[in-house]
C-alpha cells in the first residue's frame, strides 16, 4: 500500500501537491498530494466532512488554497498557466439550488458559456453540443422542462450533460452516484468509461467503496489528510480503512476492504484509453455555477 502519496507521472494530467485549505483559519485539508492522469479515474473516498468536496472545489478554484499547488499537464492552473476552463465540475447535489428557473437546455448551455465569454450568446454549434450531451445522458426529450421539475437522478444527468457539453479534459464529479437509480447509475458509469477511453482525467468523490474499487484506476482515502493513495487493491486494506474511517465506523468498510483486497480487482471499465489531449477536448469553458447555493 502507498501511505505516502506519490503523484505518478509528473507533468501529465492533474497533479496536486501539498495542498492545504482552511475555512475560517480551520485547516480542513492538510498537505494533500494526489494525481490523476489523462485516461484515468481517481476515486475520492472518506467519511462525511473528510474534505472530498473541498478538494474538488479547491481544484476548480472555488475555495482558496492555504498552501500547495495544483497543476495540469505540467503547468499551474489559472492565470498565466493551464486554463481552468479545461475543468468541468459537477457539484454535490446539496450545493445546487434546483428551484432556479432555468430549462434543462439552458442549464446545459451554461457549460458552453466559458468559450462564449460573459456576454456571448450561444450559436448553432453550442446548441448542437448541448443537445448531443443531453441525448448522451438520455435526457433529450426533457430539454424544455424546468430543471426543478425533474427527479433527482434526472437532475444529476442534466448536470453531467452540462459538464459534457463543456468539452473539458478534466472532469470533477462530486458524488454523482448518490441517490440515483440503477438506470442512471448505468448511464453514468458507461459515460465515465467512454470519457476515460477518450483520455479524460476524472476525479470522482463517492461513498461507495465497492463501486469505486470496480471503476477507479486509483483511489485516495481522505480524512483531512491523504490516508492512502494508489490502485484499489493496494489502498483498500483494513489498516488504511481504520485510519480513514476510525475503528468504530469501520464495520462495513472493514468487511468490504478485506473482500476487495482478496478479490482480483481488474477494473470493470474497458481500458482502451487514448493519448492525452483528444482534439475534442481542447480548452473548454469552465462551468459557471449560477445555481450554487452560497455557503453551506
Ligand atoms: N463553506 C464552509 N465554511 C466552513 N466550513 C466548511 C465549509 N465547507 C465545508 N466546511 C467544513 O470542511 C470540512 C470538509 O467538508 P467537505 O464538505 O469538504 O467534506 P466531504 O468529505 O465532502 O463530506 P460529505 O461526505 O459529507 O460530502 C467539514 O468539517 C465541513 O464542515
Ligand atoms: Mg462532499
Amino acid at each position: 500500500m502507498t501511505d505516502a502519496p506519490h503523484p505518478a507521472a509528473p507533468g501529465t494530467g492533474l497533479v496536486i501537491q501539498d495542498l492545504s485549505v482552511a475555512y475560517d483559519h480551520r485547516l480542513v485539508l492538510d498537505g494533500v498530494s494526489v494525481a490523476c492522469a489523462h485516461g484515468e479515474i481517481l476515486g475520492l473516498l472518506g467519511p462525511n466532512g473528510a474534505g472530498k468536496s473541498t478538494l474538488l472545489k479547491a481544484i476548480v478554484g472555488l475555495v482558496p488554497r492555504a498552501g500547495g499547488s495544483i497543476g495540469l499537464d505540467g503547468m499551474p492552473l489559472g492565470r498565466g498557466g493551464a486554463p481552468s476552463t479545461r475543468l468541468a465540475y459537477v457539484p454535490q447535489r446539496h450545493e445546487v439550488d434546483w428551484d432556479f428557473p432555468l430549462t434543462v437546455e439552458d442549464v446545459v448551455l451554461l457549460g458552453r458559456q466559458g468559450r462564449l465569454g460573459l456576454l456571448g450568446r450561444p450559436g448553432k454549434a453550442d446548441r448542437q453540443a448541448a443537445h448531443a450531451a443531453l441525448e448522451r445522458l438520455g435526457m433529450g426529450p426533457q430539454r424544455r422542462a424546468l430543471i426543478g421539475e425533474l427527479s433527482g437522478g434526472q437532475q444529476q444527468r442534466v448536470f453531467l450533460a452540462r459538464a459534457l457539453a463543456q468539452e473539458g479534459d478534466v472532469l470533477l464529479l462530486d458524488e454523482p452516484l448518490t441517490g440515483v437509480d440503477a438506470t442512471t447509475q448505468a448511464i453514468v458509469l458507461d459515460l465515465l468509461a467512454d470519457l476515460r477511453s477518450r483520455g479524460l482525467a476524472t476525479v470522482l468523490a463517492t461513498h461507495d467503496l465497492a463501486e469505486a474499487a470496480r471503476v477507479c484506476d486509483r483511489l485516495c482515502l481522505l480524512n483531512g489528510r491523504v490516508m492512502a493513495f494508489g490502485p484499489p487493491h493496494e489502498v483498500l486494506t483494513t489498516d488504511a480503512l481504520v485510519r480513514t474511517y476510525g475503528s468504530s465506523g469501520i464495520g462495513l468498510n472493514r468487511d468490504l476492504g478485506e473482500e476487495v483486497t482478496r478479490a482480483t480487482l481488474g477494473p470493470a471499465l474497458p481500458h482502451d484509453a487514448g493519448p492525452a489531449g483528444h482534439p475534442e477536448h481542447e480548452a473548454a469553458p469552465a462551468g459557471r455555477h449560477p445555481h450554487r447555493r452560497t455557503g453551506r
